[in-house]
């Protein structure tokens, strides 16, 4: 093997390194032939010395190129080992976060406070007079029937809407007053729109008789969804709820299709958001209101949060879905 060959089969910089000192270094054939320069004839010297630069000039560069070859290969090996592997699981990541459910309920409460709405909660377990009767919801009214509503043994049933949370108000409090009551509801329901618990905002206005009007209503819902869904259209369409006359059901254009029309919107271009009214004569006199006059709202959280955050169907915010939750984080 000459020294070329030598040179560019050391297999690392330190037998490389080794392999310099024996060819180039003091004790090296090379180094000794130059010192032996001065014994040789006159005449030589120079063809010698010549032959030994060239010598020495082609093993040093040999050496640097394999040293460049070395080096290479040694920064490949590190730089795979140290490769950060970015499909690996960031385990610091794993914060929690609000669930969309609450996020969207704190967002909805959020603007209510800032317009000088009280919190308020009522109780889960009611009774039939919070519940229905002093909401002007009679006997033989559907909600009330055994397959609707979760009735205890000892006829108290859990909250089948927040709208409960009204009657307590207006029986601890005199007008006026503007109140929100965000909580959980409960209804025999399950499927792909309905899931047996639920949360709703519910929300009440009382003032002396006159002072509150329809417009009242409409422009702070009117506000309020604009704040929560960005520009999308308002509408309120004529509808029917015990507890308030006149009533109606509010829409948004369809957030998915931009009112062009699609599934979720059934083609119409709008979906329904929220129920709302001037309180119904007939409330007022069950908390024994006089000479006043009010407006009341109730809103689905689910149903604004799927729609807000495009989640699908709703019970998927209930089967702890990673790939949903982890958008909210
Ligand atoms: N309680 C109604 C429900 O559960 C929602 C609702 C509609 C509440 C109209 C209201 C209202 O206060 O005025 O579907």
């Amino acid at each position: 093997m000459n020294y070329t060959e030598r040179i560019n089969l050391a297999p690392s910089i330190d037998a490389l390194e080794k392999l310099r000192v024996e060819l180039l270094g003091k004790k090296s054939a090379i180094s000794e032939g130059f010192s032996s320069l001065k014994n040789a004839a006159p005449n030589e010297k120079a063809k010698i010395a010549a032959a030994l630069n060239l010598q020495k000039e082609e093993l040093s560069n040999a050496i640097a190129a394999r040293k460049a070859v070395l080096e290479r290969e040694e920064f490949d090996v590190k730089a795979s080992k140290e490769a950060i592997d970015v499909t690996l699981f960031d385990f610091s990541d794993l914060g929690g976060s609000l669930h969309p459910i609450n996020r969207a309920m704190e967002e909805i409460v959020e603007y209510f406070l800032g317009m000088n709405f009280d919190l308020k909660t009522g109780p889960l377990v009611e009774d039939e007079f919070h519940n229905f009767e002093a909401l002007n919801l009679p006997k033989h009214h559907p909600a009330r029937e055994m397959q609707d509503t979760f009735y205890m043994n000892d006829g108290m049933a859990l909250r089948t809407h927040t709208s409960n949370v009204q009657i307590h108000a207006m029986l601890s409090q005199k007008p006026p007053f503007k109140m929100i009551a965000p909580g959980a509801v409960f209804r025999r329901d399950y499927d792909l729109t309905h899931t047996p618990m639920f949360h709703q905002v519910e929300g009440l206005v009382v003032d002396e008789k006159g002072a509150i009007s329809f417009a009242n209503l409409k422009h702070i819902l009117e506000d309020f969804l604009n704040s929560f869904f960005g520009d999308f259209s308002v509408r309120f369409r004529p509808s029917f709820f015990p507890f308030t006359e006149p009533s109606a059901e509010v829409d948004v254009g369809c957030v998915f299709c931009g009112s062009k029309g699609c599934r979720m919107c059934k083609n119409t271009g709008w979906l329904e958001v929220l129920g709302c009214g001037m309180v119904d004569p007939n409330v007022f006199k069950a908390v024994g209101y006089e000479n006043v006059s009010g407006y009341a709202f109730g809103m689905g959280v689910e149903r604004l949060a799927t729609l807000k955050y495009r989640a699908g169907d709703l019970r998927s915010l209930y089967e702890g879905d990673l790939d949903l939750l982890e958008r909210f984080r």
